[in-house]
């Protein structure tokens, strides 16, 4: 470890391999000298964790849970800035285009953003949004040194080139491209204040070039086979990493939401398959498949299906080579969200974030084992992926998506299991799950075995005509707001299949005229949640995205700008924690095991109401977290401590 990071960067990086064996051919040769490594015990990551009795999985419930918030309420708030309540500390660190800390390889930050594509490789990327904390050493529960793995969810090509996407080329596909997947930094806190440890033996970006494997039933299928990579084994690279989960193992999961926005199929000729998860004749605004023809489904039809997936990644070892699990469905996945059964199987949880899609639970057949690793890390390959029906009468089911059963068969158009996971939202349809509005965060509550919580983040076609109406589960119509539902899963066990819900709150906003967006929050008001998480002493915490064409206008006139709150289930009372700069949503959250830092994400500071930003006047709506001087905004992670040196939320 320490030494060749910035070779192993670029033999990782499978940009330039564009004959189709060389791409197999490299990773079967990673692969090898993987096995190698590991059969000599020389993976950084060899030692095993401890133990961790809690009913979240990674979070040690200690003690009881808080009984109150001990923070004064920031009100809502226009400003450009992060505010935090009274005797807490707010401070941005590790922003777009900051060096990752690769040794050898740290290119500073360019304010007019002339960086080029290879030091975007090496920098953070754009639009910060899933985070986790892992302490070091490995398998500590320390709290001033760890890694944070987070996710770069988009781009802004307006602010990523200094000319905005004039001159359209191969080098700014490969630029816009780099800015995107994961970065693993190391952090610690010095003098009393958190730094980024650079160089770092940790450091890693990956990006929609790095070499990745496939797990699970789809991988090898015949729909999952290109002319770059004709076993269907190995893909290039992850996209549109929205949300995440952690595993007990110390390995992180990062979610591909919005990948289908990339693709396009310009004849116009979508399969229905393309149909079903958005793909269309003209894509959203980021140009790759101009340069880059696998994007183009005309070209590549097979390509589309080898995103959609959860990918979990083993941050402690920087040669790792990242695993999409099949197993755990193709949808817009928003995060995944892990507990350990009473059987000791893991459960992961995940929401599909668009109208009218569905919740999903993934069931591990083989058990955990705290102290084996490497079995550990294969748990995600094999298992059980259910969707959620919620019943009017407050119980609900988990419906299997299992070949040969319910009508997931051949004639229905699922020839295997491979199949039904590539086409997870059709198979879906065919179980008559529940139709959401927008399902995006879950989290376990520490304290109550089996119990899970999940945002709901709006739906404004909710009833509307030719539409799904509501049901119990999605009460409202028109739902602006958005609100968030729980479930209890039958005798807090993960592995069963039935649960009872409710929904512990409907947002809105109290100032509305209309009573269908007053909603019925006890504290502060909110909209279209988002980021949610329980934090070790069992208090849940709230963030909000609520778009850039709708901040403070419209139904949300008088609410500023995003926001995070807290409350306790126990007290239903929500109390706002922190505003956002202009433009932003605030997202990500990692708690550091003695709840006395919390670090989250600033994503997307300054985005107009519409598209991306002018090129010729970048700080036009936001010049956080630098200034006027600072050239463009960029989003950032935010460290918060209090000034006592206290846990966070007391
Ligand atoms: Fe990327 Fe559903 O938020
Ligand atoms: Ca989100
Ligand atoms: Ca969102
Ligand atoms: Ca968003």
């Amino acid at each position: 470890m320490g030494k060749p990071l910035a070779r192993l960067h670029a033999e990782h990086d499978i940009t330039n391999q564009s004959d189709n064996y060389a791409f197999s051919q490299i990773a079967e040769r990673l692969l090898s000298r993987r096995r190698v490594l590991q059969g000599m015990g020389l993976s950084a990551a060899a030692a095993a964790l401890p133990t961790l009795a809690s009913a979240n999985a990674n979070i040690k419930a200690t003690g009881v849970r808080a009984k109150t918030l001990g923070f004064k309420s920031v009100p809502f708030s226009t400003e450009d800035a992060v505010i935090v309540p009274e005797g807490y500390t707010a401070r941005a660190f590790y922003k777009w285009g900051d060096a990752v800390g690769i040794a050898g390889n740290m290119p500073a930050f360019k304010t007019d953003a002339s960086n080029s594509s290879d030091e975007q490789a090496v920098q953070a990327g754009m639009h910060h949004d899933g985070m986790a904390f892992f302490s070091l050493p490995f398998g500590s529960q320390k709290s001033n040194r760890g890694l944070l793995a987070m996710n770069h969810e988009y781009v802004d090509n307006g602010l990523l080139f200094t000319d905005g996407t004039a001159n359209w080329s191969a080098d700014k596909v490969r630029k816009s491209q780099n800015a995107m997947g994961i970065s693993v930094i190391e952090v610690r806190k010095h003098n009393g204040e958190w730094q980024v440890v650079r160089p770092s033996q940790f450091a890693r970006r990956i990006t929609p070039h790095t070499l990745m494997a496939l797990t699970g039933p789809a991988a090898g299928h015949t729909q999952m086979q290109t002319a770059d990579d004709p076993r269907g084994l190995y893909v290039r690279g992850t996209m549109q990493n929205c949300a995440n989960g952690k595993t007990p193992w110390g390995t992180y999961l990062t979610c591909e939401e919005n990948w289908s926005d990339i693709f396009v199929r310009p004849s116009g000729n979508m399969t229905d398959n393309e149909k079903r998860y958005g793909i269309g004749k003209s894509e959203d605004g980021y140009l790759w498949s101009q340069f880059d023809t696998r994007f183009n489904t005309d070209n590549t039809p097979n390509e589309p299906n080898r995103f959609g997936w959860v990918v979990e990644i083993d941050p402690f070892d920087p040669e790792s080579i990242p695993k999409k699990h099949t197993s755990l469905g193709r949808f817009k996945h928003e995060g995944a969200e892990m507990i350990i059964t009473p059987s000791n199987q893991v459960a992961v949880y995940m929401g599909d974030d668009q109208r009218f899609e569905y919740i999903y639970k993934f069931v591990s057949k083989d058990k955990y084992k705290p102290n084996d690793r490497a079995h550990n890390m294969k748990l995600l390959s094999e298992g059980t992926l259910y969707v959620a029906r919620f019943n009017d009468d407050g119980t609900g089911e988990w419906l299997p998506l299992v070949h040969g059963q319910n009508g997931l068969t051949a004639e229905n158009g699922f020839a295997d299991q491979g199949e039904v996971l590539i086409k997870t939202r059709q198979a879906a349809d065919v179980l008559g799950a529940t139709k959401m509005d927008r399902p995006e965060w879950i989290s376990a509550d520490p304290f109550v075995k089996g119990s899970l919580y999940c945002t709901l983040t709006n739906n404004n076609q909710r009833g509307a005509e030719g539409k799904p109406d509501v049901d119990a589960a999605n009460p409202r119509k028109d739902n602006r707001f958005g609100h968030i539902i729980r479930w209890l899963e039958q005798d807090g066990d993960g592995a069963k299949t039935r649960f009872s819900w409710d929904i512990l709150v409907l947002a809105g906003n109290k100032m509305s005229t209309k009573k269908n967006h007053q909603g019925n929050i006890k504290g502060d008001d909110f909209g279209s949640p988002d980021g949610l998480a329980f934090d070790y002493r069992g208090v849940l915490w709230v963030q909000t995205d609520v778009s850039a064409s709708t901040i403070n206008i419209k139904d949300y006139a008088g609410m500023g700008n995003n926001q995070m709150l807290a409350t306790i289930p126990e007290t239903g009372e929500f109390r706002r924690f922190l505003t956002a700069p202009n433009g932003a949503e605030v997202t990500g959250i990692a708690f550091t095991p003695d709840n006395k830092t919390l670090f989250i994400n600033i994503q997307h500071p300054g985005e107009p109401a519409t598209g991306d930003s002018d090129p010729a006047n970048p700080l036009a709506v936001s010049m956080w977290p630098d200034g006027p001087n600072g050239g463009r905004p960029r989003a950032a992670t935010v460290v918060i401590t209090k000034d006592d040196g206290g846990v966070i939320g007391s």
